[in-house]
């Protein structure tokens, strides 16, 4: 199957870096393609050479986050929805093209990869036999070295291994699953949520649209490896660039 990786992304100092590195990655990954969402009112000109200038299958995206969605002050505020217009613009894409009377219509897998994550290459095949939904640990979230679903003996996911909130019905980061493309089709109502969502429920706002519990796949060794870890950029100190900007500003960073 084809692996359709959607990115949310939006315009700050480290985004080309964030780019650049995970397009090292999926430049070593077969059959993928990568469907960038630009939270911006347009196709900004950084990331369209970004995309031309490597040779990945690329889908490139945009649809602005409305102001008002975007709290003032601390942007990790878990009650901002970050990246989440982004995603449902690419499961509307994806129906659209690959809608099942389309001859088009191929095998594929849904990820939904933040543009600030680290990603090992064995995760991409692991996901890649996921039938609904396929599931396995995030590392760096919830407090925790790292979050798992509970796997009991007979290889089915009973529950979360998480302190945050454990009774979410599915207490799982947005990293840590994989849809089967054919579920994307078959329910094209399922969106994520962007109103009334509660830090963390996120992901369970899409995930209870498609399956429940027993439908869920346990990967990387029936959860036992970590194979994506939630890293988080460091934001750079540009205090000496002033207010007019000290170095040249015609120079892309
Ligand atoms: C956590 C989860 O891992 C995210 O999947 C989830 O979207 C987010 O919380 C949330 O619910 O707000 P976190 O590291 O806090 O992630 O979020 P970011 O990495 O800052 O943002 C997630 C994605 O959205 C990134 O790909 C980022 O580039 C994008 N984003 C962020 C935007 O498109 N617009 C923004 O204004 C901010
Ligand atoms: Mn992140």
């Amino acid at each position: 199957p084809t692996l359709h990786v959607v990115t949310p992304t939006y315009s700050r100092p480290v985004q080309k870096a964030e780019l650049t590195r995970l397009a090292n990655t999926f430049l070593h990954v077969p059959n993928l393609h990568w469907i960038l969402v630009e939270d911006s009112p347009r196709r900004t000109p950084l990331v369209i050479r970004l995309l031309r200038e490597t040779s990945l299958n690329y889908t490139h995206l945009n649809v602005e986050t409305p102001r008002n969605y975007k709290l003032r002050g601390d942007t990790r505020d878990p009650r901002i929805p970050r990246g989440t217009m982004q995603r449902n613009l690419a499961l509307r894409w994806l129906r659209e093209t690959f809608s099942s009377n389309n001859r088009h219509s191929q095998p594929g897998i849904v990820y939904f990869a933040d543009d600030d994550n680290t990603y090992s290459l064995e995760l991409f095949e692991e996901m890649r036999s996921t039938r609904k939904v396929s599931v396995w640990p995030v590392a760096f979230v919830g407090g925790l070295r790292y979050e798992s679903p509970k796997v009991n003996t007979l290889g089915m996911v009973y529950g979360w291994k998480t302190v945050f909130d454990p009774h979410r019905p599915f207490a799982i980061d947005m990293a840590g699953f994989a849809v089967n493309l054919r579920l994307i089709l078959f329910k094209p109502q399922a969106y994520f949520k962007l109103r009334g969502v509660k830090g963390g429920y996120q992901e369970s706002s899409l995930l209870r649209e498609l399956v429940t519990l027993n439908d869920l796949e346990p990967k990387a060794a029936n959860c036992t490896k970590v194979l994506v870890w939630h890293t988080r950029t460091e934001k750079p100190v540009l205090v000496n660039e002033g207010k007019k900007g000290f170095t040249d500003s015609n120079v892309e960073i």
